[in-house]
Formats: structure tokens, C-alpha cells, sequence
């Protein structure tokens, strides 16, 4: 089998031979097995593609607002056209199993957008207060570095945004899934996005990525992550006053109150621990701890026997991106278990298979704030159940870690359920079960970030407020 390679990198909108040498070979999740080969951008990359950025953005004339999202708009619906195609990309590159790869990496990527181009359109980037004018403007060049674990969707949710609110962006996607972005990136071409305003390179983060964070040219820079990187980027960032948002890890809870009856808890427990095992657990939001009433632990442990038992690796069920991400994820399953943690479901001496890096659920039960697993973000198919006394007790407990990114409160009465989420410190609190208003912002409280996506607040992530100020008269 001949190996696909791809050996330019995308600066400003033309494939370019990049001025860096090494050669990464990409491996799928699904088999084990070397598919593909990329040649990685180095530092000089970094500059090249900053310039031409800098270069689209500072030498006007401008790309006008309903241009730009008219072009928007014929990118998602190229990118729709090739969804097939982005899929089996994402599939081969990240181990999505295809349907999931379909409707929620390409479907969910596509409505993010739509929803962003709607948005701007109707956004008052003037307007009137008093005898004063406001104005938002773009904040310039946008660096922008996303993660593997929603490679369509975090790259397009950061470009949708930044180039409504009129920033050029440099793209330096994760080394697991570059192929991802050049498919974005020969789409934005296909749309008709101008010299400058989009550029693609493959790149380790500790070199392009890095590079990128630093670069005292770029006005901005947009990370997903995790909060390790975020820290490390935001520091890159201040030393040039450069503005930066960080969307980061997460240890959200799926809180259960007690008014529930049978139906209804069961209802609860199968929502939360299919938002866990949401891309086979690899989800910043994913609700990886389960609070349940103390009264109700038994049935949960009965229930999440039967409900992990639906989900197949190598079915509905994908991999992890990596053999790194396995071992890492295997790691956590030990410190469970040397903390005390109770093995309800699943194996977590389970060594790694033979082809692929497939992980069947495990659940742990009886988890503490104070155990490893009570704190640290696994990103694998692995539950923590927890136990709470009562709805200041489960606040509590929700509030035990130093994330806060998602979370869900399930209760027969809504109105509890509301005031329970209103004491929940995280960006996100769903209720009674996943159903996202995409206008919405998202973000993360405390170690889960700084700044939000989506919605008119992820417009403004990429805008500066100007106050033009009545004219003084004599
Ligand atoms: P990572 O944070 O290392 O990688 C994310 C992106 O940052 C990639 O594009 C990477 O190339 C880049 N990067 C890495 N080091 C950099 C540096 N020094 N400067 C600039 N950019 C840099 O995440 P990784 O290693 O793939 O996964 C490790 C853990 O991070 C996961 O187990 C998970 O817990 C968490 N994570 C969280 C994500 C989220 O959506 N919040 C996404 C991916 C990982
Ligand atoms: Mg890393």
C-alpha cells in the first residue's frame, strides 16, 4: 500500500514547499497502522505565514463584512459537499467510527458555523450610545492552535469566528490530525478566501506551535487544549501584550437530585454516561463524573452495568487517537485503583491491544474529591461515580475540582434543577439531558479557560471596542 504524503504546507492561501524538513508519519487509531506522511512546518514556516497574514490585514483595502460571510457560507456548504470525505479523513486520522464522523464531527462543525455566519450578519459592529459612536473592530492577525479530538470542528468554530469579526488566521493544527485541516484548508481556497486570510501548517507544538504563540506579529491567539499548553501559550502570549483565549480541560459532573423516579433516574444516568463516552471520552465537556444520591448508588452501579455494556469498541465505539493517549489513559485507570476507587465496570489492568489503541468503558465507583480520579481529566471512556447527600452536597461535590467547563443537573422539578446549576462554577450547566442552543456561549470557569467560543461571544473574542466620542463644539 502506497502511503498518502503530503509534502507542502498552506501559506495564505498556496500550497508552498515548507522551509522545514521533517517527515511526521500519521498512524490509525483503528488498526495500528502507518497511513500517511507530513512534512512538518518549522519556525521560518511560522513567520512566513504570519507575514502574509499580517500583510492581508494591515495593507487594506479591507474584505468587507458581506463578503467575508458570503464566503463563509460557501465553505460550509463545500465542506458539506465533501462530507464524506472529511470523515473518512477524520475517521483514518482520530478513529471516529463513521457515522459519529459524519453527523457530529462534520454535521456539528457545519451548524457552529452557519449559526456564527447568521449571527454576524445581524452583530452591530456600529452603533449608537448617546452622542457617542461604538465600534467593534477585528483585533488583527489571529494565531490559532487546536487539538486533535475535534479536528474539523475546533479549527472551523475558531476560522468562522475570527474571519466574521474580520481577522486573517494562522492555523497550526495538532500533529495527530493535519490532514483534517489541509481539507479546510483547500475548501477555504475553493471558497475564495482572499491571499493572507487563512493559513495551514502541520507543526509540532513545541516548534510551529510554539513559534506561533510568541510571534510579537499576531494580535491574538486562540488555543484549545489542554491546560498545561494553555498555560504555557498564555505566558508566550503576555510577553508581547497579545491577547489570548484558552478553552482547556475538564472534569464536569452529571449531577442526579433525588426527586427522580425510576424511569426518569434511569433516563439520567444513560444521558450522563453517554456525554462521558462521547468520542470514546476524548470531549473537553464531557461529564466524567456522575453524582448520584447516596440512597440511589446501587441502582446506578446496576444501571451503568447495563447501559457501558451497548457500547463496542471498534463498533460504536472508537478508539483512542494514540498510543500515547492509551497509555496515558491506562495510567489513570491504575492511580484509580491505588487511591481505593471501586472497579464497577470494565477491566483497568486491560493491557493494549495487539492492533489499535481500542479501550472498552471502565467505570469506577465510590471516587472522592481527594482521589486522582476525582480531580485529574482522563480523556478516555472512564466514569467516576460519586455520592452526595443532598442538593448542597452535590453543589459541593460539582465544585470539587479545579476545572469548570460543562456539567448537567437532572431533577423531576426543573426550577431545582436551575437553582442547583446556578451554584454550579463552570461555563456550561445543561439540564435533564444534552440539548445545546448553538447560539450559546461556551467556555470554561476556573482551570478550564479564559474567554469564550460560539455564539456573539465568540465574535467578540476576535473584536476591539472602539469609543468614538461626540464631536466637542466651541
Ligand atoms: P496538547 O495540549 O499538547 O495539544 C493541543 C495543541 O497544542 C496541539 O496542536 C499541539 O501541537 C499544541 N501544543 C503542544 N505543545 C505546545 C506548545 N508548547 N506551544 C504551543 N502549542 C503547543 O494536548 P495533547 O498532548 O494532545 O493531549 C494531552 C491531554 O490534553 C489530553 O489527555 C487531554 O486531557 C487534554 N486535551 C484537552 C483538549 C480539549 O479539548 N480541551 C484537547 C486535547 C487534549
Ligand atoms: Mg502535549
Amino acid at each position: 500500500m502506497s502511503m498518502e504524503s503530503k509534502d507542502l504546507i498552506d501559506v495564505g492561501g498556496t500550497w508552498t514547499t515548507p522551509h522545514g524538513t521533517e517527515r511526521l508519519t500519521l498512524v490509525d487509531p483503528r488498526s495500528g497502522e502507518e497511513f500517511a506522511e507530513v512534512v512538518l512546518a518549522d519556525e521560518t514556516d511560522i513567520d512566513t505565514a504570519v507575514a502574509a497574514a499580517r500583510r492581508a490585514f494591515d495593507s487594506g483595502p479591507a474584505w468587507p463584512l458581506a463578503d467575508r460571510l458570503a464566503t463563509l457560507r460557501r465553505l460550509a456548504d463545500l465542506i458539506e459537499e465533501r462530507t464524506e470525505l472529511f470523515a473518512e479523513t477524520m475517521s483514518a486520522e482520530m478513529g471516529a467510527p463513521a457515522a459519529f464522523a459524519r453527523m457530529v464531527h462534520v454535521g456539528g462543525s457545519l451548524g457552529t458555523l452557519r449559526t456564527t455566519i447568521a449571527l454576524a450578519e445581524a452583530y452591530p459592529f456600529r452603533e449608537p450610545l448617546g452622542p457617542s459612536t461604538i465600534v467593534s473592530e477585528p483585533v488583527g492577525v489571529v494565531g490559532a492552535i487546536t487539538p486533535w479530538n475535534f479536528p474539523l470542528h475546533q479549527a472551523l468554530t475558531k476560522i468562522g469566528s475570527a474571519v466574521a469579526a474580520g481577522c486573517p488566521v494562522v492555523l497550526k493544527p495538532a500533529e495527530n490530525t493535519p490532514l483534517t485541516a489541509y481539507l479546510l484548508a483547500e475548501a477555504a481556497i475553493d471558497a475564495g478566501f482572499p491571499t493572507g486570510w487563512l493559513s495551514v501548517l502541520a507543526g509540532r507544538g513545541p516548534v510551529a506551535g510554539a513559534a506561533l504563540a510568541a510571534h510579537p506579529d499576531i494580535d491574538m491567539v486562540s488555543f484549545t487544549g489542554s491546560t498545561g499548553v494553555g498555560k504555557a501559550i498564555a505566558g508566550a502570549a503576555a510577553a508581547n501584550l497579545t491577547r489570548y483565549s484558552l478553552e482547556l480541560g475538564g472534569k464536569s459532573p452529571a449531577v442526579i437530585l433525588d426527586d427522580l423516579d425510576d424511569a426518569g433516574f434511569a433516563n439520567a444516568v444513560r444521558s450522563g454516561l453517554g456525554f462521558c463516552l462521547f468520542n470514546s471520552g476524548q470531549t473537553c465537556a464531557a461529564w466524567t463524573r456522575l453524582v448520584v444520591p447516596e440512597a440511589r448508588y446501587d441502582d446506578t452501579v446496576a444501571l451503568v452495568r447495563e447501559i457501558a455494556a451497548d457500547y463496542v469498541p471498534g463498533e460504536n465505539l472508537g478508539p483512542l487517537v494514540s498510543a500515547l493517549q492509551w497509555d496515558r489513559v491506562s495510567a489513570h485507570l491504575q492511580r484509580a485503583v491505588e487511591d481505593g476507587a471501586e472497579v464497577v465496570y470494565g477491566d483497568p489492568h486491560v493491557a493494549r491491544p495487539e492492533r489499535g489503541f481500542h479501550l472498552a468503558p471502565v467505570i469506577f465507583g465510590r471516587v472522592t474529591p481527594q482521589m486522582r480520579l476525582g480531580q485529574d481529566e482522563v480523556f478516555g471512556p472512564v466514569l467516576a461515580i460519586q455520592t452526595h447527600t443532598g442538593d448542597d452536597d452535590a453543589v459541593a461535590i460539582a465544585n470539587s475540582t479545579a476545572y469548570g467547563l460543562s456539567g448537567a443537573v437532572f431533577a423531576a422539578d426543573e426550577e431545582r434543577a436551575i437553582a442547583v446549576a446556578d451554584r454550579i462554577r463552570s461555563g456550561v450547566v445543561h439540564i435533564n439531558g444534552l440539548n445545546t442552543n448553538q447560539s450559546a456561549p461556551f467556555g470554561g470557569f476556573k482551570s478550564s479557560g479564559i474567554g469564550r467560543e460560539y455564539g456573539r461571544w465568540g465574535i467578540e473574542e476576535f473584536l476591539e471596542v472602539k469609543s468614538i466620542q461626540p464631536p466637542a463644539r466651541g
